[in-house]
């Protein structure tokens, strides 16, 4: 694993942007595992500045959602997928029948899990990962006890969950119980990935989950395992984190980090 810490968050969100956009750039028809919240606005937008500006090119890629809410519509304004076109599919050149999120009101969740697994298998497996964490220690909807090599399922979200994302419902709407969620076995078997983390909210989880033990009780910790994970980070999720001397000298060190070290648009260089 490695960790970098930028700045501040439109910077950590910049260089998650610039991960991506190398990945496709690279390999056009890569398959991207993709990921909601807050935190991933800003990486939609920069791509989809860096689609407008730059012509990075969404046409042969192929996306898979992490997690999608149980009994939600994709028409829903709440729904992942509602979100996904609002942010992204709608404003690059991507073919919306290469976009993926699990079906929230699949008649059946079980064989709908089951299809999704063997869809993601169908095409080869997803070559790049973006994650976000929420502040149970979840990614995708893998709250607390999920098991380090669990599949595509229905898993009930925690109060710590419900809390956090109930705003986003409003006053008015009860947010459902439960979600589908691609497994923690599920995330690990992606050829790289990279989670992005950004405000105080988010250092506490940030520092169990990357310098603490491997637990299913925090889920991200599972990321240890991964062969090629990149954590980022702004300066506020990386309050608690200790050997952040180490991690601040291999982004400035490592030739594998030469790229991005330049960021034009960016508000100013890591001390
Ligand atoms: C939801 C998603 C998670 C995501 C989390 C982060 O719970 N299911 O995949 O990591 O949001 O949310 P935010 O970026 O809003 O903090």
């Amino acid at each position: 694993m490695e960790v970098i810490i930028r700045p501040d968050e439109a910077d950590a969100a910049r260089l998650v942007a610039r991960l991506v956009a190398r990945q496709l750039r690279q390999k056009p028809d890569s398959v991207l595992g993709l990921a909601t919240g807050r935190t991933m606005e800003r990486v939609y937008a920069e791509l989809t500045r860096m689609h407008r500006k730059e012509g990075l090119d969404f046409s042969l890629c192929r996306t898979f959602n992490l997690d999608e809410y149980v009994g939600l519509a994709p028409t829903d304004p709440q729904s992942y997928r509602r979100f996904m076109g609002e942010q992204l599919f709608s404003k690059v050149n991507i073919d919306i029948r290469n976009t993926h999120l699990p079906h929230g009101q699949a008649p059946d969740l079980k064989a709908e899990c089951l299809r999704y697994e063997n869809l993601i298998r169908s095409v080869g497996g997803i070559d790049l990962q973006v994650l976000g964490i929420g502040e149970s220690g979840h990614i995708g909807f893998n709250e607390p006890l999920s098991a380090l090599q669990s599949r595509t399922r229905e898993k009930a979200l925690t109060p710590v969950t419900l809390a956090q994302n109930a705003p986003l419902f409003g006053p008015d709407r009860e947010m459902p119980t439960h979600g589908i969620t691609m497994g923690v076995g599920t995330i690990l078997e992606s050829r790289r990935c990279v989670l992005l983390a950004a405000g105080e909210a988010k250092a506490a989880v940030i520092a169990k989950a990357v310098e603490g033990p491997i637990t299913a009780m925090i889920s991200a910790s599972a990321l240890q395992l991964h062969p090629c994970c990149q954590v980022i980070v702004d300066e506020a999720a990386a309050r608690d984190l200790k050997a952040t001397d180490y991690y601040r000298w291999i982004f400035e060190n490592e030739s594998d980090w030469a790229p991005f070290r330049d960021d034009p648009r960016g508000s100013g260089v890591a001390k």
